[in-house]
């Protein structure tokens, strides 16, 4: 990796200031209802608890409080949650910067203080200079591990990596290393999978990873605008009306790059989304008022014989609405058929990790992304400001 890692840096002694994506989700009694994103920072943790006999003092954001003390959007239930889990005692600071913050840090007895809501300043998400270096200021070394927020441009994810050394965190590296390096340079064959709703969202994974890939299949809504565009009768399943001609485009493009595009040759159709007792499988054509929720048993072996031989996988969207789960089963056997191959299996963070979680499958694969936004971007070849900031390798 082209950036400084936490493993290159002599953190003995130091306080560090680290960045991570605690945005985890909560019921109405803010009880955490997954909390993924906590337990995926812990190996950065003990890390820094193994090598480190000074301070660790975590930032992060959680929801969007748009610049406003928002008291559901507090961090606290992150501190105790924390603490559970590393059987050490979390110190929580109910603010994030300012005097009485640095006051507060040098006087806490605790290894490890997680200082409250980053967003409740609107200066955050400004990317404000003078909000980046009082950030700055707490610490001896910035380290980012934050890499569902790493493509966003913010005071604690790009700002402050300009005012002291930063480093990524071990799970930002291990990010880095399988949805960027295992991605651009992968062992073949390279399958891609793509689902999810629309194809509008996954045009910049095409575009990047066409090229470099050697099969792409589709399924989930967006395939139903590929096959409208093949000339198919899909009745009333999802259709992006204004991709048609984009998805002809990709079509063509795949055929001219000698690469393949695989689509459903069946499907779970049913007449009314919020009734699945009418669930029938049809093939190829859709009838009129039925629509596609799921890809079919012949779909789900044709994927399978396509998969066989693959040295890596990366997935990126659910092959129908698997969160009810008489549409869930094409996504869960082609999962389970992956958790058993011998192969790199990457899995896209958001609806696609939620699937696999769904499954209980995270044990199966190579690596799941923490990463929504940032995991797609990062898949479409872009540059994340998270990571760019950080201070280059001599
Ligand atoms: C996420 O959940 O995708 C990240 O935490 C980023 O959150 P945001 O979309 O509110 O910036």
């Amino acid at each position: 990796m082209a950036k400084l890692s936490i493993r290159d840096i002599e953190i003995k002694g130091k306080t560090l200031l680290m960045r991570a994506d605690f945005n985890v989700p909560q019921d109405k009694e803010l009880n955490i209802t997954d909390d993924t994103r906590i337990r995926a920072t812990l190996t950065t943790v003990r890390y820094i608890l193994d090598n480190s006999v000074g301070k660790l003092i975590l930032i992060s954001h959680l929801g969007r409080p748009d610049g406003k003390v928002v008291d559901k959007y507090s961090l606290k239930p992150v501190a105790k949650r924390l603490q559970e889990l590393l059987n050490e005692p979390v110190k929580f600071l109910a603010d994030c910067v300012g005097e009485k913050i640095k006051d507060d840090v040098r006087a806490a007895k605790e290894r490890i203080i997680l200082l409250e809501n980053l967003r409740f300043y609107a200066e955050e998400e400004n990317n404000d200079p003078e909000f980046s270096k009082k950030l700055a200021s707490l610490a001896d070394f910035f380290i980012n591990d934050a890499f569902g927020t790493a493509h966003r441009a913010h005071a604690s994810t790009e700002g402050v990596a300009h005012y002291i050394k930063s480093a990524a965190g071990l799970l930002l590296e291990k990010e880095i290393r399988y949805l960027g390096e295992a991605v651009q340079n992968p062992v073949r064959p390279f399958m891609l999978i793509l689902g999810g709703a629309k194809v509008s969202d996954k045009i910049g994974i095409i575009e990047n990873l066409l090229p470099k890939c050697d099969c792409i299949l589709v399924g989930g809504g967006m395939a139903y605008t590929f096959l409208k565009a093949q000339g198919l009768a899909i009745g009333n399943s999802r259709l992006e009306k204004d991709k048609i001609g984009l998805a002809k485009n990709i079509l063509d493009k795949a055929k001219n790059l000698n690469k393949e595009i695989v689509l459903p040759i069946d499907h779970v159709i049913v007449g009314n989304i919020d009734n699945d007792a009418d669930i029938k499988i049809c093939d190829r054509e859709i009838p009129d008022g039925k629509m596609a929720v799921d890809i079919g048993p012949k779909t789900v072996g044709l994927f399978e014989g396509k998969l066989k031989g693959a040295k890596t996988i990366v997935w990126n969207g659910p092959l129908g609405i698997f969160e009810t789960d008489s549409f869930s089963k094409g996504t869960k056997e082609i999962a389970e058929f992956i958790g058993n191959l011998n192969c790199t299996s990457i899995i896209g963070g958001g609806d696609t990790a939620a699937a696999i979680a769904k499954f209980k499958l995270e044990d199966k694969m190579t690596h799941i992304s923490t990463g929504g936004g940032a995991s797609l971007e990062f898949l479409e070849g872009r540059t994340l400001p998270g990571i760019a900031a950080l201070t280059d390798k001599k």
